[in-house]
């Protein structure tokens, strides 16, 4: 099934401590966000990137994805202060979708997502409304008051969450709008649907897709690339 993504590139990048936004950091030579524009770019099902950014970063962003030519799909839009409001910025730009059109909201800060996983998760949104790519948790999980353990968590039932967050489109713009009527905030587009009572399954993805947060996760990345050409996996 095809879907529009919602591409979000309008964050700070403040842990990844490079004094920049961390998306024009290089890995194995070409900028992060090109990686991750470049998976949807490729995408056949991929319909339309709203690419959500910073205003101040417009510019340099536009050049750097017309000298790579991948602004095929891309449509610009403004960012907002916290992730949750780029995401209804986006939505907003979305806002010509029929009801049954999926969504995706991507983080652009994941590039190593892989096109199989892509599809997988359009059919599950479209079959269940709303679905999202999840790994199992390998650690044991504890929860902590103080440096006392308090609890220790079952594992077999904890998945991480990681994006794309795929959705109808009718779901996803509800959900944020009664997010934003109630001043309710929410860690991922997901727990906003699940707080208006909605479904949200999950897909299984592979560990691949992380995302580039701190600075050794540059380190993996390079690994990620390297892997991928020695093994001549996309
Ligand atoms: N993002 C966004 N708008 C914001 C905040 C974040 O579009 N107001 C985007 C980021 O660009 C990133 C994704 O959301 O691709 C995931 O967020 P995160 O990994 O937290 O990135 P940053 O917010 O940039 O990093 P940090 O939290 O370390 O400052
Ligand atoms: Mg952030």
């Amino acid at each position: 099934h095809s879907y529009q993504v919602i591409l979000l590139a309008a964050g700070q990048g403040k842990r990844m401590k490079a004094g920049r936004n961390k998306q024009f950091l290089m890995i194995a030579g070409t900028p992060l966000l090109i990686h991750t524009l470049r998976v949807f770019e490729e995408d056949s099902l991929c319909k339309e990137i709203l690419l959500v950014v910073n205003e101040r970063e417009t510019q340099e962003i536009n050049d750097l994805i017309r000298s790579f030519q991948l602004e095929g799909k891309v449509r610009f839009v403004s960012g907002g202060k916290e992730r949750q409001d780029s995401v209804a910025n986006g939505l907003s730009a979305a806002a010509q979708s029929g009801p049954d059109d999926i969504v995706f909201i991507h983080d652009a800060a994941r590039p190593f997502v892989m096109r199989e996983y892509l599809h997988r998760l359009s059919a599950a949104a479209f079959e269940e409304g709303g679905a999202i790519l999840a790994v199992p948790v390998k650690d044991t999980v504890k929860e902590v008051d103080g440096i006392e353990i308090t609890k220790t968590t079952d594992r077999s039932r904890l998945w991480l969450a990681q994006t794309p967050q795929a959705f109808r489109y009718s779901v996803i713009a509800e959900a944020h709008a009664r997010a934003a009527q109630e001043d309710h905030i929410g860690t991922d587009d997901a727990s906003l649907v699940e707080y208006i009572g909605g479904r949200v399954t999950i897909v299984e993805g592979n560990y691949e897709n992380f995302k580039v947060t701190t600075p050794e996760d540059m380190m993996f990345a390079e690994a990620v690339i390297k892997h991928r050409l020695e093994g001549g996996k996309e």
